[in-house]
């Protein structure tokens, strides 16, 4: 790290806290979502919300910035934020919502607004519960649910709100806000890093921000190949390597050579199945072989989600790979032409 890296680090603060839009004009995408809520508030027509969506696409951020324009200094008094995943049971429900639903601030006119984070890990009795309060109170408060998988959402609870869907940041939404923000904190930055945050990260600019600040502390710089190492993902020399010898080595020797890698740098074979899967789409070979191969890898990262033993899964793939390559030698005479995809750049 340079000295003015250190310098911006020895506030300690984490940067997706830093760099949270406090304004709804300092978010980035969504604009018609949030032109739509910012004329229901300057209307004073706030209706019960329901946003959801993926994790990290700004629907915390958004709510929060609502809150502050709609009651600046007095968001304490006005706002009723429940966080935690847990403590959701029917009886908070019942009483803390109820407590700051049913007390109104003498004078004043306008309504409050309870924010409930990740509602999507209510239970089902805790939520028909919350019906009733809506209902109950809609006179002098107003309800924002948050959550990812909206048919976790009762349907009852559902129609009582206007949803919401934030979709996952483009490609260079996300980057351009990263490359502002590694200049904001003098952190050096090349393309190829930059993409490779974004990749990393699937869309989730919480993830996008931490893998920034990891690869900052580990290594002052972020490159491709920096940001593979702080998060423990394959380099890409060595996803070639592998897929090299997935494509031209037998059975045991591939097998070998795979997990010798992987012991070595600490590698998951879930993010060895990830690079594969953008190799596989680019090669030039039969589409059956290649539905084929997809259909195989997308079973073993569906099997390896559920904690299942990564060297039997790593037999299947490699397996996968050599009835694949059997299946198009017998089918091609020119081999050669075949084995030479596996030098595809990703
Ligand atoms: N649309 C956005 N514009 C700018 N920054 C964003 C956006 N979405 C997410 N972020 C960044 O990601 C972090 C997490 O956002 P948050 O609102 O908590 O996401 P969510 O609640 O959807 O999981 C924020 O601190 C912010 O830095
Ligand atoms: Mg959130």
């Amino acid at each position: 790290m340079t000295k003015k890296q250190e310098e911006s680090n020895a506030d300690n603060k984490m940067w997706v806290e830093k760099y949270r839009p406090n304004l709804l004009s300092d978010l980035i995408a969504h604009e018609q979502i949030i032109g739509t809520i910012n004329k229901l508030v300057d209307a004073n027509r706030l209706p019960h919300l329901l946003l959801y969506g993926p994790p990290g696409t700004g629907k915390t951020s958004t709510i929060l910035a609502v809150a502050r324009k709609m009651y600046g200094k007095n968001l304490a008094s006005y706002v009723l934020e429940l966080n935690a995943s847990d403590e959701r049971g029917i009886d908070v429900v019942r009483d803390q919502i109820k407590d700051f639903a049913s007390t109104q601030k003498i004078f004043s006119t306008g309504f409050k607004l309870i924010i409930l984070d990740e509602a999507d890990h209510m239970t089902k009795d805790a939520q028909a519960a919350l019906r009733r309060v809506m209902e109950q109170y809609t006179r002098n408060t107003r309800f924002c649910l948050i959550c990812n998988y909206v048919n976790k959402i009762i349907p009852a609870v559902q129609s009582r709100c206007t949803r919401f869907r934030f979709a996952p940041l483009t490609k260079q939404q996300a980057i351009s806000r990263i490359s502002d923000i590694a200049q904001k904190e003098n952190v050096e930055c090349d393309a190829q890093g930059l993409e490779a945050i974004f990749r990393l990260s699937g869309g989730d600019m919480r993830k996008c921000l931490n893998i920034l600040q990891s690869t900052t502390m580990s290594f002052g710089k972020v490159t491709e190949d920096n940001v593979h190492l702080t998060t423990g993902h394959p380099l890409r020399k060595e996803s070639q390597l592998i897929v090299n010898w997935l494509f031209n080595l037998g059975f045991e020797e591939a097998f070998n050579n795979v997990l010798e890698m992987k012991n070595n740098k600490g590698l998951a074979l879930v993010d060895i199945i990830h690079d594969l899967h953008s190799y596989i789409l680019r090669m030039a070979i039969n589409e059956k072989i290649q539905m084929f191969l997809m259909e195989k890898i997308s079973d073993i990262e569906y099997a390896l989600s559920f904690g299942t033993n990564e060297k039997l899964q790593l037999s299947a793939l490699i397996g996968a790979f050599q009835i694949a390559k059997e299946t198009h030698a017998n089918k091609l005479d020119d081999v050669e032409k075949y084995m030479s995809v596996a030098n595809y750049e990703v």
